[in-house]
């Protein structure tokens, strides 16, 4: 097996998609498509357990809030949220006045102060602990995992778990800026989905 050295990249590291909650000033939500966003152990309330890092580049309205507030919600996209999630990742809260007007399902989270979205089988509510600034426009967001609401039925320990993950349907992307399904389904280039929600 021949390897070449290649130009840095992500490419081979499939993530998941989150869409980060986040409630403006006057208590409405935001969302934002993240996929850097990955578990940790770390501090947290009555000795440590299970956390999350989520990095956030360049400044917007997400960032904001999540310094603002301390708190943010993070929701698994599935395929049918993609297109509503593209729509999210490439619309940008600071200059979009109506960004948010597409709007899924909203709840107030369960034990935090964050706006969660029902359609989503998986929500964390998320604390910051920590933040790492790591490089001009890239901060690194150390959180405490203060709940997780999951789908009962994902939850069924009868079926084996990755009829479950299937069944949770989540959407991947990795470096080439393109969605995919877990099994592989191609869904588009970043910005191609939103088009089934705005030609509505
Ligand atoms: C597929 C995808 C993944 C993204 N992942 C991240 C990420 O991990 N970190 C980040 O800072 N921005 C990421 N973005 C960009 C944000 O979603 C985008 O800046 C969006 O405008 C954020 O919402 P806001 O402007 O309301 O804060 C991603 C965009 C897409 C399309």
């Amino acid at each position: 097996m021949a390897k070449v050295n290649h130009n840095f990249s992500n490419d081979f590291c499939p993530q998941t998609l989150f869409l980060y909650g986040t409630k403006k000033e006057d208590g409405t939500p935001d969302f934002g498509l993240f996929c850097w966003f990955s578990y940790i152990h770390t501090e947290a309330e009555g000795g440590a357990h299970l956390g999350v890092m989520a990095c956030i580049g360049e400044d917007k309205l997400t960032k904001d809030l999540v310094r603002k507030n301390g708190v943010f919600s993070a929701n698994l996209v599935t395929e049918k949220l993609l297109p509503l999630a593209d729509y999210y990742g490439t619309t940008s809260g600071r200059n979009t006045k109506d960004k948010m007007k597409f709007m899924p399902t909203v709840e107030q989270g369960k034990v935090l102060d964050v706006p969660t979205i029902a359609e989503s089988p998986v929500t964390y509510e998320l604390k910051v602990r920590k933040e790492i600034h790591l490089a001009e426009g890239s901060d690194l967001f150390i959180c405490e995992i203060c709940n997780v609401s999951v789908e009962e039925t994902l939850l069924d320990k009868s079926v084996p778990f990755i009829d479950r993950l299937k069944k949770a349907s989540p959407v991947i992307t990795c470096g080439e800026t393109t969605y995919e399904s877990i099994d592989g389904r191609y869904f588009g280039k970043w910005g191609e989905p939103r088009k089934k929600l705005t030609e509505k």
